[in-house]
């Protein structure tokens, strides 16, 4: 299979090309590597233009026999979101249209698109089930809620075939140590722990210690990048074979707390980290855990890397030999955060 991956030059589309082209597809990267990384475009050919560009995607679809798209071009920070909704309106909905557009002038008719479970909102039950409301609480899971519903009507009007995966937290890095999250400045819970562990920021800072949960602190439900990564070759496997368009819940069903985690990086570093106390971060769920029966029953798709442990581990092998991670203090609640999937 031909398969264009936009955003391939970010985290999560880098480690999927790696997985495709390893699995026999050939990967075009198209970045405008405004937030991606050239040094993560290994696997395949880089076309650097934006998703808006529609002369660079006419281009691409003539040079390149392409059967299927997976998108993952897009902003992807809730707290930028909420300063700028300007931006993830227009780069995420407005320019995701753009290349829709594209992919039907061209006829290309099967899509991958990397949905959140930000489109979920609140959750009332958990785990949560793909039937949960949809009503988002921030401009970013908006956005991404607004593409799937692009691609309902694109599908029921003009046939396109479609996979949304609503991704829960995306973490680790890929364990062949060539390649992992690289977000300046970077704010998640893992690699920010890590690099308080290496001494590459002052220390934890835990948001929100009186949240309902056992412990007090925010779970999430971490999926590791490289099972993410096996969740998009099995759902364009599923729509070659005809399947049905669709949204799938991508977790592993099991969520773990903040202080969980900081406890699975002090077992990796061998010693106490230090941490700060702080009030929550304003948006942020207690607890977010998905139901993926969905995928582990109709894309038969397994996560096998997710365990904690072997997500801090890859991360951490990944932080401490990458001298491009920057020791930015820029996780409190106000910082302006860029990155892309
Ligand atoms: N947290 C800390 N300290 C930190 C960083 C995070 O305590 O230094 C806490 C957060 O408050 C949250 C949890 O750790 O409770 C996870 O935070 P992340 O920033 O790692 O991830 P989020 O759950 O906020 O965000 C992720 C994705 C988003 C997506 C969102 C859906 O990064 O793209 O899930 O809720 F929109």
């Amino acid at each position: 299979m031909h398969v264009l991956i936009t955003g391939g030059a970010g985290y999560i589309g880098s480690h999927t090309a790696k997985i495709l082209s390893r699995a026999g597809s050939r990967a075009i990267v198209l970045d405008n590597l405004k937030r991606g990384h050239r040094d993560a475009v290994r696997w395949g050919p880089l076309v650097e233009a934006d998703i808006a560009d529609r002369s660079a995607l006419k281009e691409i679809f003539e040079k390149y026999p392409i059967d299927a798209v997976i998108h993952f071009a897009a902003f992807a920070y809730v707290g930028e979101s909420m300063q700028a909704p300007e931006l993830y309106f227009q780069n995420n909905v407005v320019n995701s249209l753009s290349l829709l557009e594209s992919m039907r002038a061209a006829g290309v008719r099967k899509i991958v698109f990397s949905s959140s479970c930000a489109t979920y909102g609140y959750p009332t039950e958990i785990p949560i089930r793909e039937e949960h409301a949809q009503q988002p609480v921030n401009p970013y899971g908006e956005s991404k809620l607004m593409v799937e519903r692009l691609l309902h009507w694109y599908g029921q009007i003009h046939g396109l075939a479609w996979v949304a995966l609503r991704y829960f937290n995306a973490a680790g890095a890929d364990p062949d140590g060539e390649l992992g999250e690289n977000h300046d400045p970077e704010t998640h819970l893992i690699p920010r722990t890590i690099l308080a562990a290496l001494g590459r920021v002052p220390c934890l800072q835990i948001f929100g210690t009186d949240y309902d949960t056992p412990d007090g602190t925010a779970i999430r439900d971490y999926l590791h990048v490289t099972d993410l990564g096996e969740a998009h070759l099995a759902a364009l496997k599923y729509l070659d074979s005809g399947g049905a368009s669709t949204p799938f819940n991508l977790g592993t069903g099991s969520g773990h707390s903040v202080r969980e985690v900081a406890a699975a990086v002090e077992r990796v570093a061998g010693r106490d980290l230090p941490y700060e106390e702080l009030p929550r971060r304003s948006g942020d769920p207690a607890s977010l855990i998905a139901d993926a029966s969905k995928a582990r029953r109709v894309l038969e798709w397994i996560p096998r890397h997710s365990s904690l442990d072997e997500i801090v581990r890859t991360s951490w092998n990944w932080l401490a030999k990458s001298a491009q991670v920057p020791a930015a203090s820029g996780a409190d609640q106000d910082t302006k955060e860029a990155g892309s999937e």
